[in-house]
């Protein structure tokens, strides 16, 4: 039976929400009202394979050719068609391990032979290019990671990329870096992986960082020729996005840094409780990062399910259960959408824990 559900994305959109919403992964929403220009909309545009202004946008911010740049409904679709374009059935995925479940999801629906590498906790979840070597096999087709790392926020950088892409080169595989929050580094932000070499494979979108999860502006950074055939596999699926977010995207794309902005003093102020909340409690512990939105959690003792429903039914709190990263002992908590609301969530795990 072919794998056709997501068990984490169900519960994301049917329980994780409450009063003190700990359970989130990017940054707030960012409200049209407060896009300093404001572009005239349409419903109806010349998209075929792209809307040229947004092609050009998209490239103009990762510094790539619009040839190389395929535009899609989110991270998601873009994670979905990257591996549907390159992943035959019964063809080895490699799949870091703890992962974003719909990365793992997309590939069994695709009928992959998926195996895992693990990022080691006592390690801060770094990139280990020797696990990745140690599954890698000729039948490998692709490797996949996400930079930053969700649920860790632990950053790669370039070099280790690099001989991520010399192993994928070794059994002529691609790697796929899931970039969607690579953003929220805000100082000395990395270029895009893509730009490494030609076993690179990048998506993004404009989700997490940004707040602009509703416009749905995902893109794929491709070599051309592979850009071609992601698109030609795109018509089996939408053929055309909606119009008006494209032009909202374009303006978007044009006013990034006010929008990120407005998120970056969130995110700071947040992670400054976080410091002083793990700072105190013995309970639980995390590998420390100076960016990202998302940080996970081990709990010492104790059972996380038991402490998460408590934490819910009690104190009307939620955080993401660990056995959607496969990692039952831990836990997930965001930051980036309002620092009260943040701070009395941590207020009240901490009570969860202490109880
Ligand atoms: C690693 C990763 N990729 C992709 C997505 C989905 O992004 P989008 O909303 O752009 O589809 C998420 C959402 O949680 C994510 O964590």
């Amino acid at each position: 039976m072919r794998h056709r559900h997501s068990d984490y994305m169900y519960w994301a959109k049917t329980q994780s929400r409450a009063r003190y919403n700990l359970a989130t992964s990017g940054v707030g929403p960012f409200p049209l009202a407060e896009l300093p220009r404001q572009p005239a909309l349409e419903i109806n545009g010349d998209s075929t394979y792209g809307y040229a202004p947004l092609q050009q946008a998209i490239a103009r911010k990762c510094g790539v050719d619009p040839d190389c740049v395929v535009a899609v409904a989110g991270t998601s679709m873009a994670n979905h068609l990257a591996m549907a374009a390159i992943v035959d059935p019964g063809d080895e995925v490699l799949i870091e391990h703890p992962a974003y479940e719909l990365l793992v999801s997309a590939a069994l629906y695709l009928g992959a032979a998926v195996k895992r590498f693990a990022r080691a906790e006592a390690n801060g979840y770094a990139l280990d290019p020797a696990a990745i070597r140690g599954a890698l096999t000729s039948k490998t087709k692709l490797i996949v990671v996400t930079n930053l790392h969700n649920p860790s926020s632990a950053l790669t950088p370039d070099a280790v990329l690099r001989e991520v892409g010399d192993l994928a080169r070794s059994v002529r595989a691609h790697v796929l870096v899931d970039e969607v929050y690579l953003d929220a580094v805000y100082e000395n932000t990395p270029r895009t992986s893509y730009l490494l070499g030609e076993e690179f494979i990048v998506t993004n979108s404009l989700t997490k960082v940004y707040g602009l999860s509703g416009l749905r502006c995902g893109w794929i950074l491709a070599r051309p020729d592979l850009a071609r055939a992601m698109w030609r596999l795109n018509d089996l699926f939408g053929v055309i996005p909606a119009h008006p977010a494209e032009l909202l995207s374009v303006a978007a794309l044009e006013q990034l840094d006010v929008i990120r902005e407005r998120a970056r003093n969130v995110v700071e102020a947040d992670r400054a409780l976080l410091a002083a909340f793990l700072a105190r409690q013995s309970a639980v512990s995390a590998p420390r990062t100076a960016w990202g939105t998302t940080v996970f959690l081990r709990l010492q003792r104790g059972d996380v399910e038991e402490l998460l429903a408590r934490l819910r039914t009690d104190y009307g709190t939620t955080a993401v259960p660990g056995r959607f990263f496969e990692m039952p002992d831990h836990f997930r908590i965001g930051m980036g959408v309002n620092t009260d609301m943040f701070g009395e969530g941590l207020c009240r795990l901490g009570l969860a824990l202490a109880g």
